[in-house]
């Protein structure tokens, strides 16, 4: 326990307690656990990542893209989109490019917090692929790599993404879900944390093949697959996709309309369910069926169950009488009379009796009860079934299958919706074609991506994902916009991603930037098009913000806090767009219905002149303006006749990043 710098500090403090506080300490321990996931957060390491700075974006534009100069029309995808809101010239003459897309370099524990002050309850999506936690230098903790023997490494690893998450959460819409890929040796311990992070909203986990090829390990157990989680709120659902019909015909011309047959059989046999079993009669042909000891008919009848009317489902004589029953036709089935029960234990012993459809089991043996019954009967050998009208199903919708096929695999499951993705080697095989080298370890495969949010999202949604890597969420993001325009869907795309991704700088490589290198250099080629392939417009969302991130502690921020600061603060957080600020002591930030928003950092004889003149000048009923002095500004502006709500610009800044204490 005295191993860690964390756990010597708590002996210390421990030493100064008396006996019975020891004692009350020790029932507390013992008697407030709680069933769930448990981890030595107390002992480790703190994670030097925790920081209760606020935290500032900064647009570098050099890095970022914008349409300049604009890709010829032919070099790009043919569109059909609307010009988003934004774009260049959105805000009149002489702004700044409009970014909608996001790339944030640093660790994501600050562009987390970042976001829940900027995107709080704005995010649809969220999509992370964390590290894996396996021991092989896969994960860098305090800027040390955790090796599989490493004492604290499964604690490090949950504290880690323990507190990203709980920071993640805030940020979903009411119908937002986040979606985590895991391996299978951490699954069980991932999954918990994420029941501990957000009680209540497991949807389910969906299971992705990832390779082919087997490999001996020592177990002998060849791992070919890795897990999905998703956790949803509660107005979450995938979007499945719409039911055939090609299994519903009407060939009786019933008013009811299309219709299909069920069985007529329930999953309980003749002792759990002793109303259900007995010789069932069509009254039209008066052919006698026998019932299925294993499979009871699914409605009792009227002559064997006295209340009756108590049974919900309704008796087998009410459907019959509502023509839901259907019987074989008489031409198309056989029929048979024992005339002797000799006769039938004949037949019973060649197996010549009716059977059940799939398994062939015959339905009457031996062992059937009053088996005199059955002599001198017309027997059907056909199965009565179920008429289930297309207007009767509970929906219309697959659900999506909780396995992901991949294209070359069989499925005909008629009643799911199954999601296809490529295996895992084709995430190498776009990271190689678009970058020249294989330069990212296990990338996913934009195909894999691309599906979960074909199913997730909405063509206006916004998707995060902050452990974004080489950016292959961003990618995806893109190929679904323009995949919605080509094939012509009622909503166009205008999908926004914000990939969080860190510089993975170390004492080794300290000039290393991943985030800029890899993940911006890769957007940047696929919205330019690469190997062929067709570029992005920027109404397809074929750009990108380039944003590095300053901290100040809360203390010095009314002095390091500077305008463009907060312009871009403000941009992100009113409007979810961000642009670099342009010059001058009034600046504007955009527009919400008639209303202006402004930013003004001085208030002189000036700037109350250009804000007084501002409403006819732009044709706005309305101005919200950010100021340094707001009680101020607002006199004066009145004085003048301007109706204008003046906020505290530092008020605006700090807020939401306030008690984000780690
Ligand atoms: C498994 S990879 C994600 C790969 C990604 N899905 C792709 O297709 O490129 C995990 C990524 O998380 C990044 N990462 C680890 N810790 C991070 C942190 N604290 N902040 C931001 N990124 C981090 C690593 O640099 C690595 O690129």
């Amino acid at each position: 326990m005295t191993d860690s710098p964390r756990a010597a500090n708590l002996l210390a403090q421990l030493e100064h307690l008396n006996e019975q506080q020891l004692r009350r300490l020790l029932v507390e321990h013992l008697t407030k656990q709680k069933l769930g996931l448990y981890w030595e957060a107390n002992a480790i390491e703190r994670d030097a990542a925790l920081n209760a700075d606020v935290v500032l974006p900064r647009l570098v534009e050099e890095w970022s893209h914008s349409p300049s100069p604009q890709p010829s029309p032919t070099s790009v995808r043919g569109s059909r989109l609307p010009s988003p809101a934004g774009g260049r010239g959105a805000g009149g003459e002489g702004e700044q490019f409009t970014h909608r897309n996001l790339i944030i370099e640093g660790d994501n524990y600050d562009s987390l917090r970042l976001l829940r002050a900027t995107h709080a309850g704005k995010i649809r999506v969220i999509y992370i692929d964390p590290p894996y936690n396996t021991g092989n230098k896969d994960w860098v903790y305090n800027d040390h790599y955790v090796g599989a023997n490493d004492r604290w490494r499964h604690s490090q690893w949950l504290e880690f993404l323990y507190r990203r998450l709980t920071l993640a959460r805030d940020l979903l819409t009411p119908e937002g879900v986040i979606l985590v890929s895991i391996n299978d040796e951490n699954r069980a311990r991932l999954e918990l944390l994420m029941d501990e992070v957000f009680p209540g909203m497991r949807v389910g986990s969906l299971v992705w093949r990832t390779k082919d090829s087997t490999s001996r390990t020592e177990s002998n157990l060849s791992e070919v697959h890795e897990h999905i989680l998703v956790y949803g709120r509660e107005g979450f659902s995938f979007l499945g996709s719409s039911k055939s019909t090609k299994k519903y015909k009407n060939p009786d011309n019933d008013p009811r309309g299309l219709w299909n047959i069920d069985p007529l059989t329930v999953n309980a046999d003749r002792f759990e369910r002793s109303g259900f079993f007995y010789p069932l009669q069509n009254p039209k042909t008066g052919l006698w069926y026998p019932c299925d000891p294993d499979r009871v008919w699914a409605y009792a009848s009227e002559l064997r169950i006295k209340n009756i009317d108590r049974i919900r489902s309704g008796s087998m004589e009410h459907w019959i009488r509502e023509g839901k029953i259907i019987f074989p036709k008489l031409d198309e089935e056989r029929v048979v009379t024992w005339q002797s029960i000799e006769e039938l234990r004949e037949a019973i012993r060649k197996g010549d009796v009716p059977v059940t459809p799939k398994r062939k089991k015959p339905l009457l043996t031996e062992d059937t009860p009053d088996l005199g019954f059955w002599v001198g009967k017309p027997v059907g050998f056909g199965r009565p079934g179920f008429k289930k009208h297309w207007n009767e199903l509970n929906s219309h919708v697959n659900p999506v299958c909780s396995w992901i096929s991949r294209a070359n695999e069989q499925h005909d499951e008629d009643d799911l919706h199954v999601l296809i993705s490529p295996n895992a080697g084709a995430g190498t095989e776009a990271i190689q074609e678009i970058l020249g080298s294989r330069t990212f370890a296990y990338p996913k495969p934009p195909g894999l991506i691309q599906e979960l949010l074909r199913q997730a999202t909405q063509p206006n949604d916004i998707v995060l994902d902050f452990f974004a890597g080489s950016g292959t969420t961003g990618q995806a993001v893109l190929e679904l916009n323009a995949e919605d325009a080509s094939t012509g869907s009622a909503q166009v795309g205008q999908r926004r991603f914000i990939l969080c991704s860190s510089t993975e700088a170390n004492s080794k490589e300290p000039d290393k930037n991943l985030c800029r290198d890899v993940c911006a250099e890769r957007m940047r080629r696929v919205i330019q098009g690469y190997g062929g392939k067709a570029g992005y417009t920027v109404e397809q969302g074929g750009e990108f913000a380039y944003l590095q991130l300053d901290k100040v502690e809360a203390a010095d921020a009314h002095f390091e806090i500077d305008a463009a600061h907060a312009f871009q603060l403000l941009a992100l957080k009113r409007l979810g767009v961000i642009r670099a600020a342009s010059a001058g002591a009034v600046q504007r930030l955009g527009r919400v219905e008639d209303c202006e928003l402004l930013v003004c950092n001085e208030v002189t004889p000036d700037t109350i002149e250009t804000l007084a003149a501002w409403p006819q000048r732009h044709g706005a009923a309305r101005l919200a303006i950010y100021s340094t002095r707001p009680k101020t500004l607002s006199e004066q502006l009145a004085a003048r006749g301007v109706e204008a709500n003046c906020y505290s610009l530092m008020d605006a800044l700090l807020s939401g990043q306030r008690g984000s204490a780690a």
